[in-house]
């Protein structure tokens, strides 16, 4: 990179988050849609008239949008969306991200420095009065409720019938899901198994919604147990008597040395033959460049607000806590169809 264009990097970065903030209001404020929709340039006076937003707004966004590629000036006073902008329009997972970015990390990223410095998710208090925000997640306030879940079951719902066949080629009769959440994927495996039975663990806030979710389905609801569990206490158990062990996006919530004593705690009353499977999308798996950039970000996320501690790890990184607390690795399944997800299988050493 020449120096000249180096620095234009280096000064775009520091006015990025004027940047973001004009995205997310040219979404919220329909000004993308409108100029989508018009299939050509428009003037400012015409996307004022149709988002009902004054002509100063309109401009001081359109202006900042152009310099930033999300828009392109074609002559005085019009514009046309480029490629970005109907990427930032339409496609999902950059909306899923932007929301999740504004509604559920902005104001607590602000404390970033203070996190890492102090080892503890001093953002967190932007969001609520909670030793992790796992134990606000289901009573978060709106809008940062929906934009955690979205983002949550956008990068877990697209890998879901690919896991269900990589987990049911065992026919296992008892599967524990750790981490279970608000029951999605325990709806998806009932579904798919008529036999098999299930049974969820997590933090009581998130099991209420699970079972509150389950409850409703009369094919399934018989076959579900529900176990509040906080696996980090060192005295809570996972009892004895499952096939299969499914963690999915649940041990990157955690430091390595957590990773390692939710291990042994599975390891306790495990059966010899079980299998545990870890689905995790990890940042050395990834074939584009923006999804190893989602996930670092993400990171960053779990430092700032999530716990302080955890991160997106690599499947090396994991593989070296497995192979620590005594199991093996017999498989890594890639699911590369429409996700980002990859399926480590693991048994006992
Ligand atoms: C990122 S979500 C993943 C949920 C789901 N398995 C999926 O794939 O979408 C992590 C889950 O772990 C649960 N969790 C976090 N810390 C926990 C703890 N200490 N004990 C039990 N569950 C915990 C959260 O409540 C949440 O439901």
């Amino acid at each position: 990179m020449k120096a000249i264009d180096a620095l234009h990097e280096a000064h775009k970065l520091a006015f990025s988050p004027f940047v973001f903030e004009t995205a997310y209001c040219l979404l919220e404020l329909n000004i993308l849609e409108a100029m989508v929709e018009n299939r050509g340039p428009m003037s400012i006076k015409a996307i004022a008239k149709k988002t009902e937003v004054s002509e100063y707004g309109v401009r001081v966004l359109l202006e900042m949008a152009a310099s930033a590629d999300i828009v392109e000036q074609t002559e005085e006073d019009v514009y046309k969306t480029t490629k970005i902008g109907y990427f930032i329009l339409r496609d999902e997972m950059t909306r899923v991200n932007l929301y999740f970015t504004h509604d559920v990390c902005y104001r607590g990223l602000f404390h970033l420095k203070e996190s890492i410095v102090n080892g503890k998710a001093e953002g967190l208090k932007t969001l609520g009065d909670w030793e992790t925000i796992y134990q606000g997640l289901s009573i978060l306030p709106e809008p940062m409720k929906k934009s955690w879940f979205d983002f949550d079951h956008f990068y877990s719902d697209n890998s879901f019938d690919d896991a269900l066949k990589v987990i049911f080629k065992y026919k296992p009769k008892q599967i524990f899901d750790i981490g279970g959440n608000t029951g999605k994927w325990c709806i998806a495996a009932t579904k798919h198994d008529e036999n098999v039975r299930m049974k969820l663990f997590d933090l009581p806030v998130q099991l209420n919604v699970a079972k509150e979710n389950i409850g409703k389905i009369d094919e399934i609801k018989d076959r579900v147990e529900f176990q509040e569990i906080d696996m980090l206490d060192s005295s809570s158990e996972i009892p004895a008597g499952a096939d299969v062990y499914w963690m999915s996006q649940f041990l990157d919530c955690f430091s390595e040395e957590e990773i390692e004593q939710i291990l042994l705690k599975i390891k306790k009353n495990m059966k010899p033959d079980a299998r545990i499977f870890i689905m995790e999308t990890f940042i050395d798996n990834q074939r584009f460049p923006a999804a190893t950039h989602s996930l670092v970000a993400t990171s960053l996320y779990f430092t700032a607000l999530a716990n302080g501690n955890s991160k997106m790890y690599s499947s090396s990184a994991m593989k070296y806590i497995v192979g620590k607390a005594g199991f093996e690795c017999i498989d890594e399944h890639h699911l590369h169809n429409n996700s980002f997800h990859t399926i480590l299988e693991i048994k006992l050493k």
